[in-house]
């Protein structure tokens, strides 16, 4: 049914972009869904809250699932096509393929989520291999992800444009997530310090400040500021590779996961290697 409705959009010429989402949609995914209107000629978004990249103490259950406000959202973006498959048709009974991925996916996220990156690139394949899409978005705030993935196009030779779009902001700068509506208002208001942390972080390394040193203050800032730190670090903007410990010689990204209570946040931005 999928593919004959994409037939459909085809056949009336131009690219097809896809925004592969896991649904509770906010206005970065909104954003996401202009910038693909603004590409490509029609666009699928799909919305599947996949099963594979969550650990078995995560909050796949919980995960917020708000399915009719999405579909009205889609529309006014006169989005072309929602794809909206159920667990039993993306993964079936005897379903057995894993997509593994190494180089950008090490590190970082996989450490507190290890499966996360497998169970991401298997999904966006097997939704790529569906849709057939010209070009897909993805949201810079899972920075790493987004690395994951156009990895993965490269690797496995994907004729697919990987896009990346800008975080959205809450007003005092926390990046929007599905998982904001989690947070407790004393928590809400306490997240807002993990922007501030990054942009200081960023712009310690922008005058050239050595990266060991930006990193260590940034990490006792988030410590204070937070119930635990899973990571605040700097890294290779292009590769996500580890940074030498002086001032930067590279585009940076600054990055950091941090827990308040049990949710957990993240958020990333760039650092420019000082002219
Ligand atoms: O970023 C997300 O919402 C998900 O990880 C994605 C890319 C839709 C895959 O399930």
């Amino acid at each position: 049914r999928l593919r004959s409705a994409v037939s459909l959009l085809r056949g009336q010429g131009g690219h097809v972009a896809l925004v592969p989402t896991m649904g509770a949609l906010h206005a970065g995914h909104m954003q996401l869904v202009k910038e693909a209107k603004q590409r490509a000629d029609h666009v699928v978004v799909s919305i599947f809250v996949n099963p594979r990249q969550f650990g078995p103490n995560e909050d796949l259950d919980a995960y917020p699932r708000t399915m009719l406000e999405d579909s009205e959202k889609l529309t006014l973006a006169r989005c072309d096509l929602i794809f909206l498959p159920d667990v039993a048709e993306m993964y079936p009974e005897g379903y057995s393929a894993n997509i593994s991925m190494q180089g950008a996916a090490v590190g970082l996220e996989s450490v507190a989520r290890p499966h996360f990156f497998d169970g991401v690139a298997t999904v966006v394949a097997k939704l790529f291999n569906q849709v057939r899409p010209d070009m897909a978005f993805f949201g810079e705030k899972d920075y790493q992800q987004l690395l994951v993935i156009k990895q993965m196009v490269r690797d496995l030779d994907f004729p697919i444009d990987i896009l990346g779009g800008e975080t959205l902001r809450e007003k005092d700068g926390l990046a929007m997530s599905s998982r904001n509506v989690y947070l407790s208002a004393d928590d809400r208001v306490r997240a807002a310090r993990l922007n501030v942390i990054l942009k200081e972080f960023a712009a310690a390394l922008n005058a050239g400040m050595p990266a060991d040193q930006a990193q260590k203050a940034a990490m006792a800032s988030a410590a204070a500021a937070f119930d635990a730190v899973d990571y605040v670090e700097a890294r290779c903007a292009a590769t996500l590779e580890e940074l030498p410990s002086g001032p930067i010689d590279r585009d940076a990204r600054v990055l950091a996961a941090v827990r308040l209570g049990s949710t957990r946040l993240i958020d990333n931005m760039a650092a420019k290697r000082p002219s």
